[in-house]
């Protein structure tokens, strides 16, 4: 399996790009993983997601973005589950997060074409500068 950048998950926010593009490059790295490895490169996941969605939920913040709680209680809940398979990969069981890894292609092209899309459209709507 694989999972590979594709240009409809562009949105012309540089950063916002940035971080999809790493995204999908940790999962691609995920789905390809071994047992031995699995634990560290879903650290790595959970490490980019934390900071991820916290530069989102700011964007969101900053220019007022009306449908801010869903957006935000997505994030949450996704990092949620993240975490606790991450637990359960620790302590010797890694097939809860192997099922989610498997999952995550599809929920991010999902999230990404619906929740970011309307807050990349409501950042250039609203003018708002992610270097200031
Ligand atoms: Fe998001």
């Amino acid at each position: 399996m694989a999972y590979q950048w594709d240009s409809r998950l562009e949105k012309g926010i540089e950063p916002m790009d940035q971080a999809h593009q790493e995204f999908v490059q940790l999962v691609d790295g995920l789905l390809k993983a071994d047992d031995t490895e699995l634990v560290e490169r879903l650290q790595a996941l959970v490490d980019h997601t934390h900071e991820h969605f916290a530069q989102e939920n700011r964007w969101m913040d900053e220019t007022g973005f009306p449908p801010v709680m869903i957006h935000k209680g997505e994030h949450e809940r996704v990092l949620g589950v993240m975490e606790q398979v991450l637990e359960k990969a620790r302590e010797g069981d890694p097939g809860p997060a192997r099922q989610l890894i498997e999952q995550l292609p599809a929920w991010f092209d999902q999230h990404a074409m619906s929740m970011d899309q309307a807050l990349a459209m409501f950042m250039h709507k609203t003018g708002y500068s992610v270097d200031g």
